[in-house]
């Protein structure tokens, strides 16, 4: 088990834990000087070999793979069994991404294009991904069949204000925070665009407040499109919550809106736009919350705390890719980037003195994105999650966040030097049908020797210790008696679509061969940025019911726990993983694939990786009517949401 949604290597290789279910062996002596059966994995080169033991007929669990692609063997050895098999193969298996083998894409013949031809429309098409130089044949002339948008558009960048780093700002309760949405100049690979910041800045401020407080937000929208602010996992009363259509209405251009927060866990959230998301949370409409404890021994002490906001854009050499003006582009995948922000910053860097801990508090602000983030190869502690401390802390060598995911984690820099801080992940080139290793590096963290470096006292000597939460272990208790309780909800996520071009859906086809649990990276530019919002459906659907996405009206007694099974359908025209987030409530996850959760954190968003199967435990004691979707942008603004209601 792992403390994220999916368990990777610092590398980005999924580990599986395999079972092999064999019947039907002989007594291996029967077959030569052979004494017992041993299970192998390796790669299609047959190098390395990993031994995961000795099987026999029935069930076995054996060992731990990371491997992208392996077969796996079973051979009759004379014990004891060596590093590599020397006996006889009598049983060979693929693994599932086995499956997945060179298209002949090149020799697709060129279709009849049918779709929306390129119109001098003011589109063109995203930059290819440096690792997979390959058009469609076929897809050349296509773009998506709604107009471009970029914002402000007729206004010159020079006469905005340049966007300025978030302030970090210490409300009290009680306290009036006044918040714009407004536009601002940016300069991105080199010319100034116009892009969003709240009160001006990127991100926009960080606000940090004592649990329990309430604040009010005076919010004015200044940008050229209706938006709301949404108040991300905070558990506040129901008509703040910033949903349009469902808790107010949009906030027209020139509108205000008033927003009373009220903080009842400690955590670490964030706000954005819950209006076309796709486009104004990317063009900078985000800022982080962060809610403390009154006790002081909540987190153990650190030299220093860190707030990071990962994002991801998507530029030409030249400036930003516009967005789709009546519905999103990039609907299907969501919508990757190629520049990669910290904090807002395409050029990140952090200064740290030898021997500090530091608490870093991330959150991912991405529309598709999920990362595998590496601290420069530092040990991670993880401590917390969305919305509060981990019943026992764990080490890891990377953190997998999914959008709108938080964790806290913190680490300890014993050496002086720069370090990258790295996203690492195992891609797919479609054409080759292969992995490959993609490592963004998205900032820097220099430390020097200085004064006070080297051993720094109680932080240092803290730090080596994991700790148990007694206290959260005690609220989780109670939960686990669920694990055995069928679901009480269950909805599966799946995609309709419908016009997509000949030529999309022949490639869609041959990829669904193999579906990576999770699409870590956007290889294929053009065929993502395609497919609209009025192609795709992406769909939440009801099993006991047959009702999707916004006629899923559930109701809920306040006080109730529900146990909700989230099943992403694999057999669809492009199963992908989708990051679910409820609104107004908390929840657990207490299995996933059937295999129980060991270690429980307050959450308000999972990852659902493709084809998985999730359970969550959900305290429904906020009032109110509460949206639940993907938090894939695209995904939602492509139909992916439903509500529910808490009396
Ligand atoms: Cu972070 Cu409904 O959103
Ligand atoms: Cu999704």
């Amino acid at each position: 088990m792992t403390a994220f949604d999916v368990a990777v290597d610092a590398d980005g290789h999924l580990l599986q834990d395999l079972r092999v279910t064999v019947g039907g062996l002989p007594d291996p002596a029967t077959l030569g000087p052979y004494s017992s059966y041993v299970a192998w994995a390796t790669t299609p080169a047959l190098d390395p070999v990993a031994r995961l033991g000795r099987v026999s007929n029935g069930r076995n669990t054996t060992g731990r793979v990371a491997f992208n692609k392996f077969l796996l063997l079973v051979t009759a050895e004379a014990s004891p069994p060596g590093e590599r098999w020397r006996g006889k193969i009598v049983l060979r298996g693929n693994s599932p991404s086995g499956l997945m083998q060179p298209h002949a894409i090149r020799m697709l013949p060129a279709q009849p294009v049918h779709g929306h031809t390129r119109q001098g429309s003011g589109w063109r098409p995203p930059l290819m991904h440096p690792a997979v130089p390959l058009m469609i044949p076929g897809l050349e002339a296509l773009e998506p069949g709604v107009a471009p948008f970029r914002p402000g558009s007729g206004v010159d960048p020079a006469t905005l204000p340049e966007a300025r780093t978030h302030q970090v700002l210490d409300l009290r309760d009680g306290d009036t925070l006044t918040l714009a949405a407004v536009p601002v100049r940016r300069t991105i690979a080199g010319r100034p665009v116009v892009m969003y910041g709240f009160n001006g800045q990127y991100p926009g401020p960080l606000i940090r407040v004592p649990e329990d407080a309430t604040i009010v937000v005076e919010f004015t929208n200044r940008i050229d499109r209706p938006t709301s602010v949404h108040w991300h996992g905070v558990r506040l009363e129901n008509s703040s919550d910033g949903v349009p259509g469902v808790t107010q209405g949009p906030v027209p251009p020139g509108g205000r809106f008033r927003y009373r927060v009220h903080f009842r866990d400690a955590g670490l959230y964030w706000y954005h736009p819950h209006l076309r998301e796709d486009a104004q949370q990317d063009l900078g409409l985000y800022g982080n919350l962060l809610v403390r404890s009154p006790r002081p021994d909540y987190f153990d002490p650190a030299d220093r705390e860190v707030v990071l906001m990962l994002d991801d854009l998507l530029t030409y050499a030249d400036g930003l890719l516009p967005f789709g003006d009546e519905a999103p582009s990039h609907a299907l995948m969501g919508r990757f980037g190629n520049v990669f922000l910290v904090n807002g910053e395409p050029d990140y860097r952090l200064s740290i003195t030898r021997g500090e801990v530091v608490r870093f508090f991330l959150t991912n602000a991405s529309n598709a994105r999920t990362y595998n983030l590496s601290l420069g190869g530092a040990r991670l502690k993880v401590v917390g999650a969305d919305g509060g401390l981990f019943e026992r802390e764990q080490w890891a060598e990377s953190v997998v966040l999914a959008p709108a995911e938080r964790y806290v984690v913190e680490a300890r820099f014993d050496r002086p030097g720069e370090l990258a801080i790295t996203n690492r992940v195992q891609a797919i080139n479609h054409v080759e049908g292969t992995f490959f290793a993609e490592v963004d590096t998205l900032g820097r963290i220099d430390v020097h020797d200085g004064p006070g470096a080297g051993d720094r006292g109680a932080p240092a000597a803290r730090f080596e210790r994991l700790r148990v939460n007694d206290d959260v272990v005690r609220e989780m208790a109670g939960f686990r008696a669920f694990l055995d309780r069928p679901p009480d909800q269950t909805l599966l996520l799946t995609l309709r679509v419908r016009d997509l071009p000949f030529g999309l859906v022949q490639v869609l086809r041959l990829d669904s061969a193999y579906v990576n649990p999770v699409e870590w990276s956007g290889t294929m530019p053009m065929m993502d940025w395609l497919p609209t919002g009025r192609q795709v459906e992406w769909v939440l659907r009801d099993l006991a019911t047959g009702r999707e996405n916004m006629d899923i009206d559930w109701r809920f007694r306040r006080g109730e726990v529900v146990k909700l099974r989230l099943v992403n359908d694999r057999h669809t025209l492009h199963a992908m993983q989708h990051p679910i987030h409820l609104h107004g409530q908390r929840f657990v996850v207490l299995a996933k694939n059937g295999v129980p959760n060991d270690d429980l954190v307050w959450k308000d968003t999972v990852l659902v990786p493709a084809g998985a199967t999730v359970d969550l435990l959900v305290e429904l004691a906020n009032p109110g009517r509460w949206m639940l979707h993907c938090h894939i942008a695209e995904h939602l603004e492509a139909g992916m949401h439903a509500v529910f209601t808490v009396k």
